[in-house]
């Protein structure tokens, strides 16, 4: 089963308790949303792995570290992955981006795909798709499906917020994925969004409503 790290800080609190608050506007939610990102890409990338090389310092010769694994690639969940692209590429510049976009049903909540462009190379990338929101985990699970259909091995799920019910679904439909979220919420309400989650992250990133 893929394990689950939640980001447990003080300051990872006090930020989603600014992105739960309905008074927030789109410009600071994007903001916070973009700064949650940077520390789960930091913690998504903790088991990458490292070359050595020589290095100069202004004061003496030493051993520089560098990034030697696989080269990566970010997935983001349209529309509101969009959201989380800026942090990753500002942690991974050389990262390639892919979009699958995916809206949810209003009726039966299941996602229905829109688009999909990944990069061509991505079956000998780490992928790592991104979306703020996990909540049934439909549009993660389908997400991750496609990826696989495309040759991806190598995946892992980053979001701000998650339902337990959604991340039983992916470690259910996909046990090889590991999933690094900043906060686990209570449940679902009977809308299927995340309590007390923070809304519709799509609309608060974009002011849609
Ligand atoms: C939201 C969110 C996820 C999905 C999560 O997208 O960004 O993609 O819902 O819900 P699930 O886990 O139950 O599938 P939405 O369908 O609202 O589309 P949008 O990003 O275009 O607003
Ligand atoms: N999608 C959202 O944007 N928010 C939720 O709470 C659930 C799904």
């Amino acid at each position: 089963m893929g394990k689950v790290t939640i980001l447990d800080h003080p300051v990872i609190k006090h930020k989603i308790s600014i992105l739960r608050d309905k008074n927030t506007g789109s410009n600071e939610f994007r903001s916070i949303i973009k700064e949650i990102t940077i520390l789960l890409a930091y913690e998504a990338s903790k088991d990458f792995t490292l070359e050595e090389y020589d290095i100069e310092t202004p004061i003496c010769k030493t051993t520089g570290y560098r990034l030697s694994g696989k080269k990566l690639g970010i997935i983001p969940i349209l529309r509101a992955g969009l959201g989380m692209v800026d942090g990753l590429i500002e942690v991974f510049p050389a990262a390639r981006v892919g979009h699958i976009g995916m809206y949810r049903d209003e009726k039966t909540m299941k996602p229905i795909e829109y688009y999909l462009k990944i990069p061509k190379d991505s079956n000998k990338r780490d992928m790592l798709v991104i979306d703020p929101m996990l909540a049934t985990g439909g549009s993660a699970c389908d997400a991750i499906q496609r990826l696989k259909e495309k040759g991806c091995t190598s995946l892992k799920l980053l979001n701000i917020i998650a339902a337990p019910e959604g991340i039983k679904k992916v470690q259910e439909e996909h046990p090889d994925v590991d999933i690094y979220i900043a906060q686990l919420d209570e449940k679902l309400n009977d809308d299927c969004y995340i309590v007390p989650g923070l809304g519709d992250a799509g609309d608060r990133l974009f002011g849609t409503k």
